[in-house]
């Protein structure tokens, strides 16, 4: 598949999609599936804008901020303007947040790329950067006291990992009854085929979930005592570790005190011997209610380095796993039995993971590995087009068109043209 990549006219796609799926302030992933804000898409969003237009980047995370909440939390969605063409949408979350919010967080991946979007203009930048410091700290501490008490950083809801289905969740999923949630409409399968989508067990049990959030009114203590679903996740753990340091190095950038946050990314570091499989030779998922772990090989395992966090016995499990495939870094281990290459996470590889990765990679000193990961990208793009995600063995494109996060992280990143920064 490889093939002479035309760069000018793939930029000026992905900015022509960044502009398509600007709503004014805020980006929605892709117009039909995912009509509305969404958390880590908009951060990415903004890293893409920062390649043509940095006061629209920083517009896109000031829009992600004005829906953070009291406490402290940066939900997942943003319900700008009703869509009845997305399900769940706010009557079924009921959070009574203005605007109209989910009720769990996403990956905090804000104060990662906001470090980035800053270099490429700090005069610039400097002003919005403050003005968005203390809003990061307030989400930042909610990770620490809502989704660390363990160690290592929790998840409470599939959704609120970004990568739903993933093979990680089946241990936590099937403690959840999903029996009971009554009548639902699903919408995403009317926008792209039911076969690269979560199946009918794994919504059922989503909503049981956010059932139970709803009914405790959202009471952050209650659902990690009590809910449905509790895992520790490799991938949130890591890229909050990550992301305490950034935002521990905007603090002196600003004249700010960041030591306490730097502490923050200590404290969670020092638990990664909770995620450590040594079954299976890397960091892995793990059901907080049990203590089993998942025992399968996920993508978020190749975010170790982005945390600055590495070993033999991981590199060589994770490289056989990347070796298996043709294109990018699986969502689960082709080897295993859950691998499904077109099946959401269960499978395909995602643009958007590769570019954190490849950070990772980079900033390890393994220029090859990053090299390697940014070409089979921009494979997968220049033939598919700018999909959501790919299947990892034959590049067939998969998911939502036209998406967002694809086309930034192709500008800010995979893109021949794109600066390091
Ligand atoms: N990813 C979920 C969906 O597919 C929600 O965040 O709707």
């Amino acid at each position: 598949m490889t093939q002479t990549t035309n760069t000018d006219a793939l930029d000026a796609r992905a900015r022509e999609i960044l502009r398509g799926n600007d709503r004014g302030g805020y980006t929605v992933p892709t117009a039909g599936l995912y009509p509305y804000q969404w958390n880590w898409d908009s951060a990415f969003a903004a890293w893409g804008f920062s390649t043509f237009d940095v006061d629209r980047a920083w517009t896109e995370l000031e829009t992600l901020f004005s829906g953070q909440w009291d406490t402290g939390m940066v939900p997942h969605i943003l319900f700008h303007q009703s869509d009845p063409g997305y399900f769940p949408g706010p009557e079924v979350w009921g959070t009574h947040q203005s605007p109209p919010t989910s009720g769990i967080s996403q990956p905090p991946v804000a104060a990662i790329l906001a470090r980035r979007i800053y270099a490429r203009d700090p005069k610039a930048g400097r002003g919005r950067l403050a003005m968005l410091y203390p809003k990061l700290v307030a989400w930042h501490r909610w990770w620490r006291t809502h989704r660390c008490a363990h160690g290592v950083a929790a998840v409470t809801h599939p959704w609120e990992s970004g990568r739903d289905n993933c093979p990680e969740w089946d241990r936590g999923m099937a403690n959840v009854d999903g029996s009971g949630v009554g009548p639902y409409t699903r919408r995403d399968t009317g926008h792209v085929d039911a076969s690269m989508r979560p199946k009918k067990e794994d919504y059922d049990r989503y909503i049981a979930i956010l059932q139970f959030g709803r009914a405790c009114g959202w009471d952050q203590e209650t659902i990690v005592r009590e809910g449905p679903f509790l895992m520790a996740d490799p991938a949130m753990t890591f890229i909050l570790i990550r992301a305490h340091r950034d935002l521990a190095w905007i603090a002196g950038e600003l004249g700010e005190d960041g030591a306490e946050i730097a502490g923050w990314a200590a404290e969670v570091e020092s638990a990664l011997d909770e995620i450590w499989n040594p079954d299976l030779g890397c960091y892995d998922a793990r059901d907080l209610r049990t203590g089993h772990f998942s025992g399968t090989l996920g993508s978020g395992a190749f975010l170790a380095w982005l945390a600055g966090v590495e070993s033999r016995s991981m590199e060589t499990r994770l490289m056989r796993c990347w070796d298996a495939v043709r294109y990018g870094i699986p969502s689960n281990d082709p080897e295993g039995p859950h691998f499904d290459p077109r099946r959401y996470w269960r499978g395909p590889t995602w643009p958007v993971v590769n570019s954190l990765i490849a950070m990772g990679f980079a900033e390890a000193g393994r220029d090859a590995d990053a090299e390697r990961l940014r070409r089979e990208t921009v494979d997968l793009i220049a033939s598919g087009g700018f999909f959501e995600y790919f299947d990892p063995v034959d590049g067939t494109p998969c998911g939502g068109d036209h998406f967002t996060w694809t086309a930034a992280i192709w500008l800010a990143w995979a893109s021949p043209s794109a600066e390091a920064v």
